[in-house]
Protein backbone atom coordinates (compact mmCIF):
# COMPACT_ATOMS: atom_id res chain seq x y z
CA UNK A 1 0.00 0.00 0.00
CA UNK A 2 1.64 3.52 -1.02
CA UNK A 3 1.74 6.00 1.92
CA UNK A 4 0.13 8.44 2.50
CA UNK A 5 -3.12 6.23 1.62
CA UNK A 6 -6.57 8.36 1.94
CA UNK A 7 -8.89 5.82 3.29
CA UNK A 8 -12.84 7.13 4.18
CA UNK A 9 -14.68 4.57 6.22
CA UNK A 10 -18.29 4.74 5.68
CA UNK A 11 -21.11 3.94 7.95
CA UNK A 12 -24.65 2.95 6.67
CA UNK A 13 -26.79 -0.10 4.96
CA UNK A 14 -24.32 -1.17 2.75
CA UNK A 15 -20.72 -2.54 2.99
CA UNK A 16 -18.43 -5.99 4.06
CA UNK A 17 -18.18 -5.04 7.65
CA UNK A 18 -21.19 -5.53 9.60
CA UNK A 19 -21.72 -3.45 12.70
CA UNK A 20 -21.79 -5.42 15.78
CA UNK A 21 -21.49 -2.88 18.49
CA UNK A 22 -20.49 0.61 19.35
CA UNK A 23 -19.10 1.38 22.83
CA UNK A 24 -18.57 5.41 23.08
CA UNK A 25 -15.66 5.70 25.74
CA UNK A 26 -15.27 9.32 26.08
CA UNK A 27 -16.76 12.14 24.56
CA UNK A 28 -20.13 12.25 21.87
CA UNK A 29 -21.14 8.99 20.08
CA UNK A 30 -21.12 8.06 16.60
CA UNK A 31 -25.40 7.59 15.05
CA UNK A 32 -26.26 3.77 14.76
CA UNK A 33 -25.61 2.30 11.39
CA UNK A 34 -25.83 -1.29 10.46
CA UNK A 35 -22.69 -1.63 8.30
CA UNK A 36 -19.20 -0.17 7.46
CA UNK A 37 -17.45 -0.01 4.16
CA UNK A 38 -13.59 1.30 3.67
CA UNK A 39 -13.11 3.30 0.41
CA UNK A 40 -9.00 3.47 -0.17
CA UNK A 41 -7.10 6.22 -2.86
CA UNK A 42 -8.19 9.04 -4.72
CA UNK A 43 -12.21 7.90 -3.82
CA UNK A 44 -12.11 8.38 -0.48
CA UNK A 45 -11.92 12.39 -0.84
CA UNK A 46 -14.98 12.01 -2.41
CA UNK A 47 -17.39 9.29 -1.96
CA UNK A 48 -20.75 11.19 -0.52
CA UNK A 49 -21.56 10.59 3.40
CA UNK A 50 -23.90 7.93 4.78
CA UNK A 51 -25.37 7.49 8.21
CA UNK A 52 -21.57 8.82 8.87
CA UNK A 53 -18.24 8.92 7.55
CA UNK A 54 -14.85 9.77 8.80
CA UNK A 55 -11.57 10.03 6.55
CA UNK A 56 -7.84 9.80 8.13
CA UNK A 57 -4.83 9.78 5.69
CA UNK A 58 -1.76 7.12 6.84
CA UNK A 59 1.60 9.03 7.39
CA UNK A 60 5.13 8.49 8.66
CA UNK A 61 5.58 7.55 12.22
CA UNK A 62 5.95 10.14 14.94
CA UNK A 63 6.88 8.73 17.61
CA UNK A 64 8.76 5.47 17.40
CA UNK A 65 12.60 4.54 17.60
CA UNK A 66 14.93 2.80 15.20
CA UNK A 67 14.84 0.31 17.24
CA UNK A 68 10.55 -0.65 17.98
CA UNK A 69 10.94 0.63 13.85
CA UNK A 70 12.98 -2.21 13.00
CA UNK A 71 11.04 -4.37 15.95
CA UNK A 72 7.19 -3.67 14.21
CA UNK A 73 9.02 -3.98 10.55
CA UNK A 74 10.07 -7.85 12.03
CA UNK A 75 6.47 -8.45 12.92
CA UNK A 76 4.03 -9.49 9.82
CA UNK A 77 1.04 -6.86 9.71
CA UNK A 78 -1.01 -8.32 6.80
CA UNK A 79 -4.65 -6.82 6.92
CA UNK A 80 -7.14 -8.57 4.81
CA UNK A 81 -6.19 -12.12 5.85
CA UNK A 82 -9.20 -14.52 5.53
CA UNK A 83 -9.20 -16.01 8.85
CA UNK A 84 -9.34 -11.79 10.55
CA UNK A 85 -13.13 -11.42 10.19
CA UNK A 86 -13.56 -9.32 13.12
CA UNK A 87 -12.34 -6.05 13.10
CA UNK A 88 -12.37 -2.78 15.26
CA UNK A 89 -12.76 1.03 14.31
CA UNK A 90 -11.43 3.25 17.02
CA UNK A 91 -11.78 6.58 16.47
CA UNK A 92 -9.45 8.88 18.87
CA UNK A 93 -9.54 12.60 19.98
CA UNK A 94 -6.81 13.90 22.43
CA UNK A 95 -7.12 17.16 24.42
CA UNK A 96 -5.19 19.91 23.68
CA UNK A 97 -3.10 19.78 26.52
CA UNK A 98 -1.41 16.84 24.17
CA UNK A 99 -1.35 19.09 21.74
CA UNK A 100 0.21 21.52 23.54
CA UNK A 101 3.26 19.13 24.54
CA UNK A 102 6.33 19.29 22.80
CA UNK A 103 7.17 16.19 20.98
CA UNK A 104 9.68 14.87 22.87
CA UNK A 105 6.93 15.15 25.69
CA UNK A 106 4.13 13.59 23.69
CA UNK A 107 6.72 10.52 22.89
CA UNK A 108 7.95 10.49 26.78
CA UNK A 109 3.70 9.78 27.35
CA UNK A 110 3.40 7.42 24.83
CA UNK A 111 6.20 5.04 25.53
CA UNK A 112 8.44 5.49 28.41
CA UNK A 113 5.34 6.30 30.82
CA UNK A 114 2.72 4.02 29.09
CA UNK A 115 4.29 1.11 26.87
CA UNK A 116 2.12 1.82 24.01
CA UNK A 117 4.11 0.01 21.50
CA UNK A 118 5.65 -2.46 24.06
CA UNK A 119 2.10 -3.25 24.84
CA UNK A 120 0.98 -3.62 21.62
CA UNK A 121 3.54 -5.81 19.42
CA UNK A 122 2.56 -8.39 22.38
CA UNK A 123 -0.49 -8.84 20.02
CA UNK A 124 1.05 -8.61 16.58
CA UNK A 125 0.93 -10.68 14.40
CA UNK A 126 -2.45 -11.95 15.94
CA UNK A 127 -3.71 -8.34 15.36
CA UNK A 128 -3.35 -6.43 12.62
CA UNK A 129 -3.40 -3.07 12.35
CA UNK A 130 -3.30 0.78 10.24
CA UNK A 131 -3.01 4.04 11.69
CA UNK A 132 -5.04 7.26 10.21
CA UNK A 133 -4.30 10.27 11.07
CA UNK A 134 -7.14 12.79 10.96
CA UNK A 135 -6.65 16.05 12.82
CA UNK A 136 -5.11 17.73 10.16
CA UNK A 137 -7.64 17.23 7.81
CA UNK A 138 -10.24 18.90 9.80
CA UNK A 139 -12.02 15.94 10.68
CA UNK A 140 -13.65 15.33 14.28
CA UNK A 141 -11.32 12.52 16.00
CA UNK A 142 -7.72 13.09 15.18
CA UNK A 143 -6.95 9.49 14.27
CA UNK A 144 -8.55 6.44 13.28
CA UNK A 145 -7.36 3.35 13.95
CA UNK A 146 -7.88 0.01 12.70
CA UNK A 147 -7.55 -3.40 13.20
CA UNK A 148 -8.56 -7.00 12.38
CA UNK A 149 -8.00 -10.30 13.83
CA UNK A 150 -9.36 -13.94 14.19
CA UNK A 151 -12.65 -13.92 16.59
CA UNK A 152 -10.21 -16.69 18.37
CA UNK A 153 -8.35 -13.70 19.53
CA UNK A 154 -10.71 -11.21 20.56
CA UNK A 155 -10.41 -11.94 23.90
CA UNK A 156 -6.61 -10.74 23.71
CA UNK A 157 -7.61 -7.70 22.01
CA UNK A 158 -10.03 -6.79 24.46
CA UNK A 159 -7.09 -7.17 26.99
CA UNK A 160 -4.45 -5.18 24.85
CA UNK A 161 -7.20 -2.02 24.63
CA UNK A 162 -7.76 -2.45 28.31
CA UNK A 163 -4.15 -2.10 29.44
CA UNK A 164 -3.80 0.70 26.62
CA UNK A 165 -7.11 2.70 28.44
CA UNK A 166 -5.15 2.00 31.53
CA UNK A 167 -2.03 4.07 31.00
CA UNK A 168 -1.45 7.94 31.31
CA UNK A 169 -1.71 8.21 27.63
CA UNK A 170 -5.37 7.96 28.13
CA UNK A 171 -5.55 10.82 30.31
CA UNK A 172 -5.32 12.68 26.85
CA UNK A 173 -7.93 11.26 25.17
CA UNK A 174 -11.28 13.26 24.54
CA UNK A 175 -13.40 11.50 22.48
CA UNK A 176 -13.48 7.59 21.63
CA UNK A 177 -15.89 5.44 19.71
CA UNK A 178 -15.14 1.93 19.69
CA UNK A 179 -16.97 0.44 16.34
CA UNK A 180 -16.65 -3.44 16.79
CA UNK A 181 -16.94 -5.73 13.25
CA UNK A 182 -17.91 -8.64 11.86
CA UNK A 183 -17.79 -9.90 7.99
CA UNK A 184 -18.64 -13.76 6.92
C1 LIG B 1 -1.37 -4.27 17.65
C2 LIG B 1 -1.41 -3.41 18.68
C3 LIG B 1 -0.83 -2.03 18.58
C4 LIG B 1 0.41 -1.67 18.16
C5 LIG B 1 1.55 -2.57 17.72
C6 LIG B 1 0.44 -0.22 18.19
C7 LIG B 1 1.53 0.53 17.81
C8 LIG B 1 1.55 1.89 17.69
C9 LIG B 1 2.67 2.68 17.29
C10 LIG B 1 4.04 2.12 16.90
C11 LIG B 1 2.30 3.96 17.30
C12 LIG B 1 3.17 5.19 17.04
C13 LIG B 1 3.29 5.52 15.59
C14 LIG B 1 4.26 6.70 15.46
O1 LIG B 1 5.46 6.50 15.71
O2 LIG B 1 3.80 7.79 15.10
C15 LIG B 1 0.91 4.00 17.66
C16 LIG B 1 0.15 5.13 17.72
C17 LIG B 1 -1.17 5.16 18.07
N1 LIG B 1 -1.94 4.09 18.48
FE1 LIG B 1 -1.31 2.21 18.69
N2 LIG B 1 -0.74 0.27 18.65
C18 LIG B 1 -1.55 -0.80 18.90
C19 LIG B 1 -2.83 -0.77 19.39
C20 LIG B 1 -3.57 0.38 19.57
C21 LIG B 1 -4.94 0.41 20.03
C22 LIG B 1 -5.77 -0.82 20.41
C23 LIG B 1 -5.34 1.71 19.99
C24 LIG B 1 -6.67 2.31 20.34
C25 LIG B 1 -7.48 1.83 21.27
C26 LIG B 1 -4.22 2.48 19.51
C27 LIG B 1 -4.23 3.83 19.29
C28 LIG B 1 -3.19 4.56 18.79
C29 LIG B 1 -3.25 5.97 18.54
C30 LIG B 1 -4.45 6.88 18.73
C31 LIG B 1 -2.00 6.35 18.08
C32 LIG B 1 -1.55 7.75 17.68
C33 LIG B 1 -0.93 8.38 18.88
C34 LIG B 1 -0.46 9.78 18.63
O3 LIG B 1 0.16 10.02 17.57
O4 LIG B 1 -0.71 10.63 19.50
N3 LIG B 1 -3.16 1.65 19.29
N4 LIG B 1 0.48 2.74 17.93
Amino acid sequence: MPSPLHVAFVAGPEGPWRIERMATLAGEALPAAERLRLIEGPDAATVPADAWLLRGVTSNARYSNRREVDALAAKPNVLRRPAATRAALIPIRKTSAWWDLAQDERRAVLEEQSRHIAIGMEYMPAVARRLHHSRDLGEPFDFLTWFEYAPEHEAAFDEMVGRLRDTPEWRYVDREVDVRLSRD
